[in-house]
């Protein structure tokens, strides 16, 4: 068989590291061709595409991005976007599919698998908001990274007496923020999936600083939320998936704590820092499994599926399981935060 592979949306560390175990067991074993398309979807509609072997998918398991490029670009945004990918595939002469992305790129896979292309999903994003899956690879890098850098703005806030707000990735979900934040040992998180009220943010603080603190750390998801009718927040222009590009909210929570309170208040923005380098070793393992899973997962002639990790296994479902409906944060996860507030 031939077998074309695309990583679409953000970049996430694992990418390389699927890529390169895919390549490994499905020609070393399966004796199956494989090829890249760049850029995401841009790459199979425009039928942009490297050939993939054993030699050049060499020495990739650390290294963070992804070698076959990545883009936002949405097939379903043009008439016949799915037909120009059908097209490649057949002028190409490439069988099946192993589409690695997150909501978005399964979503169009599992499109173009109602059209009777044979599609395989990997999960990937920083974010884990996935569902059918207990985590996506590159998660657990970006909570790794968001920690050690709570570790040294923790020191650099105790120095100053300051507060120090903390924004980290995490548009729809706050996995990122819950776990940086448990692990970082934060004074209050804020996640999109709680909308919340500033004033009870800043009396946290004040209770914290009455109990003897001087200084408090503030991690919020760059999705987060005031609740309704309380602060007004900015929102950016949208990609081709139609989210809006955000950013902005840690500097509001900053000006409204300093201005509520007295107390001195940074700010720093984590962003893309948190999806950069080299990934964890286990997300290089997960990035593993699920390669070797997907490429065993179109040899078994399998389609429309998306590999995912079920407690300690790694399974297959059916793709529709995981773009279905976003996986937000366990509410539990929050509640233990709440006791070291
Ligand atoms: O990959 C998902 C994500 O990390 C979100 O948390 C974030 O909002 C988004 O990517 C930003 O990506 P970009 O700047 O590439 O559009």
């Amino acid at each position: 068989m031939r077998i074309a592979l695309l990583t679409g949306g953000g970049d996430c560390p694992g990418l390389n590291a699927v890529i390169r175990a895919v390549v490994r067991k499905g020609e070393g074993v399966h004796g199956h061709r494989f090829v890249g398309f760049r850029h995401g979807w841009r790459g199979a509609m425009q039928g942009e595409l490297i050939e993939l072997t054993f030699d050049n998918t060499r020495g990739l398991l650390q290294r963070g991005g992804t070698i076959l490029g990545t883009s936002r670009t949405n097939p379903l945004k043009s008439d016949d976007g799915l037909e120009q990918v059908r097209r490649t595939m057949e002028r190409e002469g490439v069988d099946a599919l192993i589409a690695i992305g997150g909501e978005d790129t399964l979503g169009v896979a599992h499109q173009l698998a109602g059209l009777g292309v044979k599609v395989v999903g990997v999960p990937k994003t920083i974010d884990n908001d996935l569902s059918a899956t207990d985590f996506t690879f590159g998660f657990m890098t970006a909570v790794q990274t968001a920690t050690d850098a709570i570790d040294r703005l923790h020191t650099t806030a105790e120095s100053h007496d300051r507060v120090i707000v903390c924004e980290v990735m995490g548009r729809h979900a706050g996995w990122i923020a819950a776990y940086s934040g448990l692990a970082g040992g934060a004074d209050v998180i804020l996640v999109p999936e709680v909308p919340f009220d500033i004033d009870e943010v800043c009396e946290r603080l004040r209770n914290r600083h009455r109990r003897g603190s001087a200084f408090s750390i503030v991690v919020v998801a760059e999705g987060a939320v005031p609740k309704e009718g309380t602060l007004t927040l900015q929102t950016g222009e949208t990609d081709e998936f139609g989210h809006v590009r955000l950013g902005g909210v840690s500097s509001l929570v900053q000006r409204e704590i300093e201005a509520r309170t007295g107390f001195e208040a940074r700010v720093t923005v984590l962003g893309h820092v948190l999806r950069g380098g080299t990934p964890s070793a286990y997300d290089r393992v997960l990035a593993t499994r699920f390669g070797i899973e997907a490429v065993d997962a179109v040899n078994d002639g399998d389609t429309d599926v998306m590999v995912a990790q079920e407690g300690s296994r790694i399974v297959r479902v059916p793709l529709a399981e995981g773009v279905g409906q976003l996986k937000t944060v366990d509410p539990g996860l929050l509640d233990i935060a709440a006791v070291f507030g």
